[in-house]
């Protein structure tokens, strides 16, 4: 899989590599950096995504929550602060906020006298990111550059333990009239400040569509935090929900937001490369979902967004309707087309609401 906002060429990951190059693998950790090659086996590499593959022997350790979201029975202790080096490469499409996250949790596995490593281009955030470091472990240096790139190093000497702590426990939360409840959201997940737009635009055009009808069992796919699933257990109160993400912590937040919502049982999370791979559970009921909600990943590869959408068609019973939102549809319809489906598109402002269904088969 390829990760977004990871180059392996990039001459900033370049540098961060050769800084580490020598360090044994139990002493290194890779904060949200993708794999990394030339670097000793064994380095902890923290993921985002259940996608992401170990390379080069690493560990591979899932995200998780900030300890005040986790629920009491499955808090899971910190790591141990045993690490010599922690690097960060920054993933500028996830936020700066979640550039801050990932320094705070790689500064908190560091041992005293720990560096903490992070490499960016000076003209495009270097200089905020450095002072983040500063402002967290105390100093900052720039030990390298290569191309446009500075690679800057930190010591663990007298960390701001608060400043830590901050960044490591920030959330947002949001709330729509059509949802339960408020929706609680981290740095990492997608549209972590608002309801997004398409699917605000996409249940508020449900509502005055479907609201009526009925619905037993409904399939949220690429879920998020799970305001599509959390508005169809709002609205058809005997109603389950499946809903089906790779990323880490927004599966997370999805249980929790069904918890403070009063929803989790009815609301049944699947962490996963779209229905590839179903739990026995969620298998028990290919075929049997009667309607589909979803608001895909636009950006992904063609054919990793195609296996999402052509998926549907299995999952659903026959003549069941899955409402997908894109900005243009043009792709979606193509992708829909080939898979025998009849699709209707409902413009709405700024948004394509493309109904599909899959008749039984002849
Ligand atoms: C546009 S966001 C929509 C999130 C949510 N449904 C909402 O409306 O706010 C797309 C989601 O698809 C997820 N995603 C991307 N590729 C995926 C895959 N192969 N399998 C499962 N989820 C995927 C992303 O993690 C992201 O949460």
């Amino acid at each position: 899989m390829t990760i977004d906002g990871i180059n392996p060429s990039d001459p900033g990951r370049q540098l961060l590599q050769q800084a580490v190059a020598d360090i044994p693998g139990e002493c290194l950790w890779l904060v949200h950096c993708g794999g990394f090659q030339g670097i000793k086996p064994h380095a902890n590499r923290l993921i985002l995504d259940i996608r992401e593959q170990p390379v080069a022997g690493e560990q591979c350790i899932p995200d998780r929550l900030p300890l005040h979201l986790q629920p009491t029975a499955t808090q899971a202790q910190a790591p141990t602060a045993t690490a010599t080096d922690a690097v960060v490469w920054p993933r500028a499409h996830l936020g700066r906020d979640f550039t801050e996250r990932c320094l705070a949790l790689a500064t908190s596995v560091l041992k005293p006298g720990g560096r903490l490593w992070c490499a960016a281009r000076k003209s495009k955030g270097g200089k905020t990111i450095a002072g983040v470091m500063k402002s967290m472990v105390g100093n900052v240096e720039v030990v390298r550059r290569n191309r446009g790139y500075h690679l800057y190093r930190s010591e663990l000497i007298a960390p701001d333990l608060a400043a830590v702590r901050e960044r490591l426990d920030r959330t947002y939360s949001f709330e729509h009239p059509l949802l339960p409840a408020a929706i609680t959201t981290v740095p990492g997940v997608f549209s972590r400040t608002h309801l997004d737009r398409g699917t605000a635009a996409l249940i508020e055009f449900l509502a005055t569509t479907r609201a009526n009808r009925r619905a037993t069992r409904v399939l949220d796919l690429c879920a998020g935090v799970g305001p599509l699933g959390l508005w169809a257990l709002k609205t058809w109160p005997n109603a389950q929900a499946w809903a089906v993400d790779s990323n880490i912590l927004a599966t997370a937040l999805t249980s929790h937001n069904a918890r403070v919502a009063g929803m989790a049982d009815r609301m049944h999370v699947h962490l996963g490369d779209g229905l590839r791979k179903p739990s026995r559970e969620l298998a028990r009921h290919r075929g049997r979902f009667d309607l589909a909600l979803v608001n895909p990943p636009t950006h992904a590869p063609v054919e990793a967004f195609a296996a999402l959408i052509t998926s549907l068609k299995s999952w659903l019973r026959p003549g069941a309707e899955a409402f997908i939102v894109v900005n243009r549809a043009g792709r979606l319809r193509k992708i829909l087309a080939e898979s025998a489906a009849s699709v209707e598109v409902h413009s709405v402002p700024g948004f394509e609401l493309v109904r599909a269904t899959w008749p039984q088969p002849a």
